[in-house]
């Protein structure tokens, strides 16, 4: 056990050495010498946008996503963000995600997984949702502006309850920005596997005009299955492994 922890504290230190401040981030973007290698931090300076040359792109894919294997728990490390940008890169390690879900075990997460993965798939489970919350707030929506009446329309606290409003505040944020980087926090609280798993997302418009805090929905009463635990356990086994 010992070794399994100093192993990561390790990993901890290496990715931290690995990330160095450079200005070389445009050459990613378009054609550089053969010899170059893409760093983490050169990577992340060109988050949502296409990388022109191939082999860096695919560097930057396993940069980025051993990163986020490492500190997905931490503060300002969003999954919403991190399978936009592999799915901007075209990365392997998307469809890996997608396959896998390893941070699955959540209905919030699951319906990031959803959004990401297959639109379909989450349009099914969440505009029924997204509909009858509009419909609360008295709003008639299509399928065509939903997301528009979304981010105009005062949001009950309750409704931002809903794992599927909470990731369609995303969507709705993506479709009104070029890009919702900095604009859609999420928040990941890690108590003993025992307790609650919370793990929540907000547009940053929703979370001033609530002064949302993320103790709020510590107080909700969500099931907690043994199957929770028993994904949470996965994910940080996972973690410790690297
Ligand atoms: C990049 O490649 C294009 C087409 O191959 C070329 O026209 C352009 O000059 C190159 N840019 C640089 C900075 O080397
Ligand atoms: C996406 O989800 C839909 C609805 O569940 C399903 O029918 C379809 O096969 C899925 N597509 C892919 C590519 O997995
Ligand atoms: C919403 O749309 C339906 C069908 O188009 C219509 O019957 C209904 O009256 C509308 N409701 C509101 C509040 O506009």
């Amino acid at each position: 056990m010992y070794n399994k922890l100093l192993t990561n504290v390790h990993l901890l230190f290496y990715a931290a050495a690995v990330v160095r401040i450079s200005t070389a981030s445009t050459v990613l973007t378009g054609n550089a010498t053969s010899t170059f290698q893409a760093t983490i931090t050169e990577c992340l300076n060109v988050r949502g946008q296409v990388i022109t040359n191939r082999k860096f792109e695919l560097q930057c894919c396993q940069l980025f996503s051993n990163r986020y294997k490492l500190y997905w728990f931490r503060e300002g490390n969003y999954l919403t963000e991190a399978l936009e940008t592999l799915k901007t890169w075209r990365c392997p390690e998307f469809e890996e995600d997608c396959t896998q879900r390893i941070y699955g075990f959540t209905e919030f997460t699951q319906r990031v997984y959803d959004r990401a993965c297959n639109r379909t798939l989450f349009e099914s489970a969440c505009l029924p949702t997204v509909f009858r919350v509009l419909s609360d707030a008295g709003v008639n929506v299509t399928d065509q502006n939903w997301r528009h009446a979304l981010r105009n329309v005062q949001l009950e606290m309750h409704a931002l309850q809903y794992p599927c409003i909470q990731v369609a505040l995303y969507d709705a944020v993506s479709a009104a920005r070029q890009s919702s980087y900095g604009f859609y926090h999420e928040t990941v609280h890690l108590h003993t596997p025992f307790c609650h798993f919370v793990w929540v997302g907000f547009d940053a418009e929703t979370t001033v005009q609530h002064s949302i805090f993320p103790w709020l929905f510590l107080r909700t009463d969500k099931s907690r299955t043994s199957q929770d635990v028993y994904k949470a356990s996965i994910a940080m086994a996972d973690l410790i492994v690297g």
